[in-house]
């Protein structure tokens, strides 16, 4: 069989993605700008988006670091606290600030302190959210110290999520950067309005990444990478064709050294080579026809928004990852760093 040198899909978007604020916004935005039309922009700044003003005003902040030329709409997130009001949420969403809210349980991750302790207490907020059709972003994973960090996305579905999807079936809810074979089944089986994002770490690497020779803090993100059979769960997840998975990259830059620190941070910078590392995943499973639908059509059609219209090729050529990226004056260590990638995005 004939594996093509180019491929031209329609321009993808990212459904997850961490810019920051300040000098690292406008370091790491031209890495998703030149990529994805537009992206599910997480609102985990310090402090955290909770108003529609604060939405606004981080919005325009990422506009004005776009560089010239760069056409890019970032979808704003509203970041739920235990305080959080329905209608400041609603109106969010009717003044189109707000595209979705994200549940973060308090501690669970970067910047999470303010999220939320107990699902009931937002019980209102998200009665509203179902009523107005603004979807829910989670990220699964229990915070409880009895139980191990491996097993927190697992048991997220059966104590939290598993009971919300039932008492609110008509809440649109995007279980984010799924690291688990229970996780891909849950959302598998789960109705329409349910869905996932997948990273591209958690189609890459499994936890010996992480472990293996020396800890490797640079494959370090939360969710953590879990079993190899996890891993191929997601790839079949993501390959299969099934409209409930989409991209969704996670890029979560932390400066070098705040990485490889005796208490390194948790995420992946892997915006830069995004594109190219979902590529190699669907080709190496013989999945290249439903690339397109992962990366630009089923994200838009879940969320209800209109596909994009421009197209994006990416091209076989050995495309050298760098060890490391001078991002606006912050070190940054890419996933993929040192690899090289069979594809290169053109352009
Ligand atoms: O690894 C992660 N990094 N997971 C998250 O949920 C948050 C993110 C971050 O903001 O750094
Ligand atoms: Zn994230």
């Amino acid at each position: 069989m004939t594996t093509p040198d180019t491929i031209t899909i329609r321009r993808p978007d990212d459904w997850h993605v961490h810019l920051r604020d300040g000098a690292m916004l406008a370091g790491v935005l031209p890495w998703t700008a030149r990529q994805f039309a537009r992206a599910i922009v997480m609102p985990n700044l310090s402090p955290p988006v909770v108003t529609v003003a604060e939405g606004s005003a981080y919005r325009d902040r990422i506009v004005a670091a776009l560089p010239q030329g760069m056409v890019f709409t970032p979808l704003m997130t509203c970041y739920l606290t235990d305080a959080s009001d329905p209608d400041e949420i609603e109106r969010g969403a009717a003044e189109g600030v707000f595209t979705a809210a994200k549940l973060y349980p308090a501690h669970a991750t970067t910047n999470s302190a303010h999220g939320v302790t107990d699902v009931d207490s937002i019980r209102s907020v998200l009665e509203r959210m179902e009523k107005v059709g603004l979807p829910l972003c989670v990220h699964g994973e229990v915070t409880d110290h009895d139980v191990d960090i491996f097993d927190r996305e697992a048991v997220f579905i059966d104590r939290t999520l598993e009971p919300l999807v039932r008492d609110m079936p008509g809440l649109k809810v995007v279980f984010e950067h799924i690291t688990t074979a229970e996780a891909a089944q849950f959302v598998e089986s789960a109705s329409d309005n349910v869905a996932a994002t997948i990273t591209p770490q958690h189609l890459h690497i499994n936890r010996n990444a992480m472990l293996v020779g020396g800890i490797q803090p640079h494959n370090y993100c939360l969710p953590v990478a879990k079993r190899e059979h996890h891993r191929l769960a997601l790839r079949k997840a993501a390959c299969s064709g099934s409209a409930k998975f989409f991209l969704g990259t996670d890029s979560a830059p932390h400066a070098r050294e705040a990485k490889e620190s005796a208490c390194g941070c948790a995420g992946i910078f892997n915006a830069p080579y995004a594109l190219e590392s979902y590529l190699a995943v669907f080709e190496e499973d013989n999945a290249l026809d439903r690339f397109e639908a992962f990366a630009s059509e089923n994200g838009p059609r879940f969320y209800g928004l209109p596909l994009n219209q421009g197209t994006v090729t990416l091209r076989r050529e050995v495309n050298m990852a760098p060890e490391i990226l001078d991002v606006n004056g912050t070190a940054l260590v890419p996933f993929h760093a040192g690899e090289e990638l069979a594809w290169k995005l053109a352009g």
